[in-house]
């Protein structure tokens, strides 16, 4: 167990680089095991998750090589289709992927309930509703999920509700489908085109992804191919947002700018000078911000993974800021820690009431999931005085070396492991 020690209160300021999407990289190492060929990735992230995932895959069968930083070249020729191992499935929501890939190649999946971050009910009907429908039989007990067909057919899905995971999941399932899957409410993010694009390079016909309407057009057989993950545009809100609330002067490099238009909008209206082009975005702030008010969406809306370091940064802003969160059910659970800092924050059913203080003060504070985490080191970063924040590990499944790029922009932090008591 280990922990963030940051002495807060100076202005971040330099230049610091995105790494790759984390919730593309979850998606697209599962894809890669529908090739009958090599797959090779590029700029994939060295966080926990990716770690799990390349664990999960070796687990069912397939061989994985990381020939270098940043690459993973993942065979499947010779899938073995192996159930997945409870203990690392449940490690992470992204496990799900495995489903819709395992489905598609071998006819047969069998994967316990996927775990992830606590941030309310997460079910995976919408995805169990996509197999269905392209003639899966699936069941659940004790816990694991269970999908076979014989042969899956194309077919028209529509999604009740706008599902990342969901989405993802039938573009896999219908890869390898005989005839034509339309997928209709599809969520629009930009891992989901990612996600597309590799299939597509692999052999697939998949048309419309980054749109509500995504055709997949089954082909029989997917091949070898090779692919660069999209850039982290979380992590790239959460330097932001840092560099903002120091009232530093940081460049985030390696982004797509237009992924983070919501971000922007959002920073520019609280009062930060923001600059941009296509690949790299500046932010800089002298003062107090303002306060602003931020909802939750869907892709192209306001990210629901950037808004708690979103309301650690409202915390000080001039003004009532209100930060609703439309995604997820209970995703708030950074506020009480927030509190032990000076932030006065209240939170009323699905929406949080900040009203912002003028400074805040370091303290011991627990990360209970990844963007909670994410929260209290932008709020550390912040504070007067040393905040603790313990539950790193949280921070290490979706940040690469968090606290050696924060270094180079100028911060405070270093690691510390938790002493063992006997
Ligand atoms: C993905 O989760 C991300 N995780 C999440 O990132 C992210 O918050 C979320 O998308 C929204 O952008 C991964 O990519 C691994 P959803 P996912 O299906 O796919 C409900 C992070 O911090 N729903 O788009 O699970 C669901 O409960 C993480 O990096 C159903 O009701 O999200 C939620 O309320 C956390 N039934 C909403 O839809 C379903 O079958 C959107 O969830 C599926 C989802």
């Amino acid at each position: 167990m280990s922990r963030f020690l940051i002495h807060g209160g100076r202005p971040l300021k330099g230049r610091v680089r995105a790494s790759g999407r984390k919730n593309a990289a979850v998606a697209l190492l599962p894809a890669a095991l529908l090739a009958e060929g090599p797959v090779r990735l590029e700029n994939v992230p060295d966080i926990a998750d990716v770690h799990t995932y390349v664990d999960i895959l070796e687990a069912v069968g397939v061989d994985v090589r990381r020939p270098e930083p940043g690459v993973v070249e993942v065979d499947a020729s010779s899938l073995a289709g192996r159930p997945a191992p409870y203990e690392l499935v449940k490690k992470m929501r992204a496990s799900y992927y495995l489903l819709g890939a395992l489905l598609a190649r071998t006819g047969r999946a069998e994967v316990a309930l996927p775990g992830g971050c606590d941030i309310g009910t997460r079910p995976i009907d919408q995805h169990i509703k996509a197999f269905q429908a392209l003639g899966a039989d699936v069941t659940i007990e004790h816990g694991v999920v269970r999908a076979e067909a014989a042969r899956l057919r194309g077919a028209r899905i529509y999604l009740d509700i706008v599902s990342v995971g969901a989405t993802i999941n039938a573009m896999l399932a219908a890869s390898r489908a005989e005839g034509t899957t339309i997928i209709e409410n599809a969520a629009k993010e930009p891992h989901v085109v990612d996600v597309a694009i590799l299939l597509n390079a692999m052999g697939g016909r998949v048309v419309g992804a980054g749109t509500d309407v995504i055709k997949v057009t089954g082909v029989p057989r997917l091949g070898a191919a090779e692919h660069t993950v999209i850039p982290d545009e979380i992590e790239a809100a959460t330097y932001l947002m840092a560099a903002a609330g120091t009232r530093g002067d940081v460049v985030v490099e390696g982004v797509v700018t237009k992924h983070l238009e919501p971000v922007i909008a959002k920073l520019h209206e609280a009062g930060a000078q923001v600059e941009y082009d296509a690949d790299w975005i500046r932010v800089r702030a002298d003062g107090r911000l303002r306060a602003v008010s931020v909802k939750t969406l869907p892709y192209p809306g306001f990210p629901t993974d950037a808004q708690q370091p979103m309301t650690a940064l409202l915390s000080t802003a001039e003004g009532t800021s209100t930060v609703t969160e439309t995604i997820h059910e209970a995703r708030f659970r950074h506020v009480d820690e927030l509190k032990r800092m000076g932030t006065r924050i209240r939170v009323e059913g699905r929406t949080a009431v900040i009203e912002g203080v003028e400074r805040l003060s370091g303290a011991p504070v627990q990360a209970t999931d990844l963007r909670a985490g994410a929260a209290l080191v932008v709020a550390g970063l912040m504070a007067d005085g040393c905040t603790e924040v313990s539950g790193v590990e949280y921070l290490d499944r979706g940040y690469e070396r968090m606290e050696e790029k924060l270094r180079t922009l100028g911060a405070r932090i270093e690691r510390v492991e938790a002493a063992v008591t006997a």
